[in-house]
């Protein structure tokens, strides 16, 4: 990685994710030192109380390991600043662009400006606007390449509120500045799901529709929505996780090999596999789309009549020649038995009655690919068994699996959207939940309720 220094700007500094995810995360990369010698990170807050010791103590609740390493937490809280700043108008977004202007030539030549941004939805076309009015999205005297804008999802509720974030984002920025995360891609096993498909000939030859009966990514969490009510109010289970980070593995699970594996190919295959999803139509969505409420959400939500999925189940279908006759099927939900994200891929049997043979890319909690293959009972008899071929990233290799966000950051300051999203892409997303997403907000006769822990089987 190139050592050119690194100007890191949060706006939404004092809220959930900062603490949980992207301190954490440039704590573990000073720990590991990969940042470049000169770095900076400038914490945004409306709060005007928020101190640095303040985030350091929040922050010190989610870092990975129980021995905390004291000179990596001391580099961090010695390079973390805060900046009061309600941010409402050009003059604070000018005020603030002269103390950032400041900081970076500091810092020095050729110093990389990132704007981390965590803010609520309504909050974000406006700042953007502001951003871009009053010339954060400019270089600096000392700079000489474009910021560049990480963003949080939501990216938007529907097609239409999508279409208008991008926008707005468009006006200031180029599509080449703009990093919209999804820290699903950035899991270890997602980005060996390209290597792995790629890399080995005994696959990508039965990669179709031929040979792969069903293709089901299942992503389910033990939490419940951990009191984060307004959020998940307006999200729910699809929105939260399959129109985002399903869509995601979907895409790199069955996109065509892209000419070279880095950003602009991988983008174009992307968008081609995500535009090839047949829209769940208006008269499908009783037989493709299953949506359930776990027990007590409602009182949890003080909302008695929210009719608010925390679990959710598609089936698709890939409208191209690759795909078409695969089943797909998505599912995620909250408060069930366990957290487990994974991607199975279930063979057509090789002849009737036979057993299917089965590959599972597992993303968390452990992270292996597992193949389920037929092989004969050791023996005089000719019965068969069935056994697995299990890579586990852990066992097998000498270093640990980066946490996601730790990816992200170090993509961001290398410039490398391959595991990011594009705008085509999330708008291509939107598309096919349109109907679903219009359906249910207009009846919920089909709502089922599952008791907090069920086994998500048992949700039909
Ligand atoms: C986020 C969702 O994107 O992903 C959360 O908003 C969810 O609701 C989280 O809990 C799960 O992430 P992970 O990495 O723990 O699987």
């Amino acid at each position: 990685m190139s050592n050119d220094p690194v100007l890191f700007v949060i706006y939404g500094v004092s809220g959930d994710l900062a603490k949980r995810k992207l301190l954490p995360a440039l704590y573990s990369l000073i720990e590991q030192d990969v940042l470049p010698e000169q770095y900076s990170i400038v914490g945004v807050s409306r709060q005007s109380d928020y101190t640095v010791a303040q985030l350091v103590q929040d922050t010190t609740e989610y870092l990975p390991d129980d021995s905390i390493n004291h000179n990596a937490l001391t580099a961090l809280t010695q390079h973390l600043k805060i900046v009061h700043n309600p941010l409402t108008s050009k003059a604070d977004l000018v005020k603030l662009k002269n103390e950032l202007s400041d900081e970076s030539s500091q810092l020095g030549q050729d110093t990389v400006r990132l704007y981390y941004l965590s803010v609520p939805p309504a909050a974000f076309s406006p700042l953007v606007q502001l951003l871009g009015q009053t010339g954060h999205n400019q270089v600096f005297a000392n700079e000489t390449t474009p910021p560049r804008l990480l963003v949080e999802k939501p990216f938007g509720y529907n097609t239409q509120s999508a279409t208008e974030l991008i926008q707005a984002a468009d006006s200031a920025f180029s599509e080449s500045q703009i990093y919209r995360i999804d820290h699903y891609l950035a899991k270890e096993t997602a980005q060996n799901i390209m290597t792995f498909r790629f890399n080995n000939a005994l696959f990508e030859s039965i990669w179709n529709s031929r040979h792969i009966d069903t293709i089901r990514i299942s992503a389910i969490e033990q939490i419940d929505i951990e009191g984060r009510a307004n959020f998940y109010e307006r999200t729910g289970a699809l929105r939260d996780i399959i129109q985002s980070h399903l869509l995601q593995l979907l895409a790199i699970t069955t996109m065509a090999q892209p000419e070279r594996l880095e950003s602009a190919s991988i983008h174009a295959q992307k968008i081609k596999l995500l535009q090839a999803i047949q829209p769940i139509a208006h008269d499908q969505v009783a037989s493709r789309a299953v949506r359930a409420q776990y027990e007590g959400y409602l009182h949890e939500v003080s909302n008695p009549s929210s009719t608010t999925e925390t679990y959710a189940r598609l089936l698709l279908s890939i409208n191209n020649e690759q795909w078409r006759g695969t089943n797909i099927v998505l599912e995620t939900g909250k408060a069930l038995d366990r957290k487990e994200t994974h991607i199975e891929i279930t063979f057509k049997p090789y002849h009737q009655g036979a057993q299917a043979n089965s590959l599972l890319f597992m993303l968390q909690p452990r992270e292996a690919i597992v193949l389920k293959l037929l092989a004969k009972q050791p023996g005089l008899t000719n019965e068969t068994r069935s056994v697995q071929m299990d890579f586990d990233y852990q066992k097998s290799a000498s270093s640990k699996s980066a946490e996601a966000y730790q990816r992200v950051i170090l993509d961001a300051i290398r410039g490398d959207q391959s595991l990011f999203a594009s705008g085509q892409e999330v708008l291509a997303s939107w598309r096919i939940f349109e109907n679903v997403l219009q359906a249910w907000s207009k009846q919920s006769e089909d709502m089922q309720f599952y008791p907090k822990g069920s086994k998500p089987d048992t949700i039909l």
